[in-house]
């Protein structure tokens, strides 16, 4: 990671109870619904005061979220972007307020003097994983068409998933792209693009490359009831790791889910008491992760926290 050494440290001033603000970007997933719990908890067993908004999946409601915090004057913003574009006016107005700002999860399309840290996964190498296992484990397939569900458009993990994904394939011609849509990481929409594209495809679809598990799980549906079998006629491949996740793959419905940590609650703490004491933070702040395929999801079951 890059050091911020000679770089000014925010102002913020230490008192009693530190108060963050935090502006989650929805409930779309199971993943999401971890993230929260976590950063709720860990505020908690911290002792700092925790002012949690939920924004629907909406920038808007975000933006207007932030800048309520703003108003109130908390310690410390941080906040999960929905979207990667147009954050410039309201972190500019955070920095003319003198609020620190940490990016958690998902990432903004700007330079990071707009912000102190980003904590979250690298999702192109998320990317790169699926496609790795997919290729070793559909090995001497002369043509394999691959339908990818993507997440919500313009947001850090489906652009960076599918690059890193993409990256991968072009090693290997005989995997292909053949469709590719938005199921806005959420199991409903998941399931209804993989109904559309089995109509337009037919049977000619060997894998499936979902960038989440709840997506996954709604494709594995619309295969089920197309009269398919997920897992064996439709190589499934997904990342999050979710219990739901094991399960499917115990099931036999799902063939590999690569891990993307949302327990990112005790890191975001640790980042905001660093700031408070004055201290600088390093931009990035990695988590890491690994990859289950069905081999292992039974023994990794009891282990999983989300
Ligand atoms: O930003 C992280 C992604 O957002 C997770 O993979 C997904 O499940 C969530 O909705």
């Amino acid at each position: 990671y890059t050091d911020r050494q000679n770089e000014p440290v925010p102002n913020v001033k230490a008192k009693h109870k530190i108060v963050l603000g935090f502006s989650q970007l929805g409930r779309e997933s199971q993943w999401r619904l971890a993230n929260s719990a976590s950063i709720k908890q860990a505020a908690k067993d911290e002792g700092i005061e925790l002012l949690f908004t939920e924004a629907d999946q909406k920038q808007e409601l975000q933006i207007q979220s932030i800048r309520d915090f703003i108003k109130q004057k908390v310690d410390v913003i941080a906040f999960a972007p929905v979207v990667e574009d147009g954050w410039e006016e309201v972190l500019q107005e955070a920095k003319t307020a003198g609020i620190p700002v940490i990016i958690s999860d998902r990432t903004v399309n700007l330079d990071d003097s707009m912000y102190t840290t980003f904590i979250g996964a690298d999702f192109e190498e998320e990317g790169r994983r699926a496609a790795r296992w997919l290729v070793q484990n559909m090995q001497g397939r002369t043509n394999v068409n691959i339908v990818e569900l993507q997440g919500t458009v313009g947001s850090t993990p489906a652009i960076d998933r599918k690059k890193g994904f993409e990256e991968i394939l072009r090693e290997h011609p005989q995997f292909k792209i053949v469709d590719s849509e938005t199921g806005d990481f959420t199991r409903d929409e998941g399931k209804k693009v993989m109904e559309d594209c089995l109509r337009r495809n037919g049977t000619d679809i060997q894998a499936v490359f979902a960038h989440n598990d709840d997506m996954a799980l709604g494709a594995i549906e619309a295969i089920e009831e197309s009269g398919l079998k997920p897992g064996k006629d439709i190589v499934i491949v997904s990342i999050d790791a979710t219990k739901n996740a094991f399960n499917a793959m115990l099931a036999g419905k799902l063939n590999c889910t690569v891990e993307c940590n949302p327990l990112l609650g005790p890191q975001l703490m640790k980042a905001v008491k660093t700031l408070v004491a004055g201290r600088q933070l390093p931009v990035r702040i990695i988590t890491s992760e690994e990859v289950f395929s069905q081999e292992v999801a039974r023994k990794e079951l009891p282990y999983r926290k989300y």
